[in-house]
């Protein structure tokens, strides 16, 4: 971060911080999963994080919330790590939907009946069953740990409260995943495919977690602060690739143009985002729009990219 850069962010960020948290009211909280309802609708928080350490937070950015769909970005990639491209790319496509991101659709309309793409509800599913491991807990412990280290931060772990809440409710899940299973997409038992899939999007995190593991994929696998290689290069191209395409769900199109940064969100209101080569970026914002991102967080991304010219394209 250059001195004025760092400057700037620091006197302005708590100012677009409250611009931003008026739009809360215009949103709702996630109640489909009755735990996430009582996420507090006026919160909002970001944490800014640089190679050489340097972090800018403001706002609400020490509030907990779950990963939700971000954690896919890291389910997606450990399958990669522990399957290659062939394997992965049998069981799931690489093209946007158009669709909310837990919808069952398109599911019926091509062939083979594969999810589109590992970033909707149905491919991250397919994806839980590609995580190495002899069961549902050994699965679900080696992608906690993963996150543990791409976080840098040993300590992550469920919030149960949430899990359990979404194993209760989620009967949508339920029924794509017993469709993947009928049209051979899942390996292994359905529930136990759900039991991974729920646990890492019940992961518990904070503002600065995210910007840790968004840095991890700014320099492409690498933590920028150790030199470590925690991820093939590779692997991070297609997670950024899918994020620009679909990490923001139906809505990615409209991020793109209005942000331009590889991004994903969560439906706890949490986004990960990230400035190649430059910067980690972890916001949370329960209070979602339509398409079950944060209202106020992506406004607040919309205004940094605006002032710092922080587009890819
Ligand atoms: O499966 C679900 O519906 C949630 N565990 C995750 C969905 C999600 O975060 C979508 N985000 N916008």
């Amino acid at each position: 971060m250059s001195l004025t850069e760092i400057e700037r962010l620091q006197a302005l960020l708590p100012v677009w911080v409250e611009s931003s948290r008026q739009l809360c009211a215009d949103g709702k909280t996630a109640s489909y999963i009755p735990e996430l309802a009582k996420s507090p609708l006026g919160a909002l928080g970001i944490h800014i994080m640089d190679a050489k350490g340097h972090s800018i937070s403001a706002g609400d950015a020490e509030l907990s919330f779950t990963m939700q769909s971000i954690s896919k970005v890291f389910s997606l990639i450990l399958a990669l790590m522990d399957n290659g491209e062939t394997i992965v790319f049998d069981k799931v496509g690489m093209e946007p939907t158009g669709d909310n991101f837990n919808s069952m659709l398109k599911l019926e309309l091509v062939q083979p009946s594969i999810p589109f793409n590992p970033l909707i509800n149905a491919g991250a599913i397919a994806i839980s069953s590609l995580i190495a491991g002899e069961n549902p807990s050994e699965k679900s412990n080696r992608l906690l740990e993963f996150l543990r280290l791409i976080s840098n931060n040993s300590k992550l772990s469920y919030d149960h409260d949430v899990y359990r809440s979404e194993s209760d409710s989620a009967n949508l899940n339920r029924s794509m995943a017993y469709f993947l299973k009928d049209k051979g997409v899942l390996n292994g038992s359905v529930e136990d495919v759900l039991d991974v899939y729920f646990r890492h999007c019940s992961v518990s995190v904070n503002c600065a977690d995210i910007a840790q593991m968004a840095l991890v994929l700014a320099y492409n696998g690498k933590n920028p602060l150790t030199g470590e290689q925690l991820i093939p290069r590779r692997y991070v191209q297609i997670a950024k690739t899918f994020m620009i395409t679909c990490g923001m769900y139906n809505a990615s199109g409209e991020f793109a143009i209005q942000v331009g940064l590889p991004a994903k969100s969560g439906v706890s209101g949490g986004i990960l985002s990230l400035v190649p080569g430059r910067y980690g970026i972890g916001v949370v914002g329960p209070s979602l729009n339509r398409k079950g991102n944060s209202i106020a967080g992506v406004s607040l991304l919309e205004i940094l990219s605006r002032e710092f010219d922080w587009s890819l394209f």
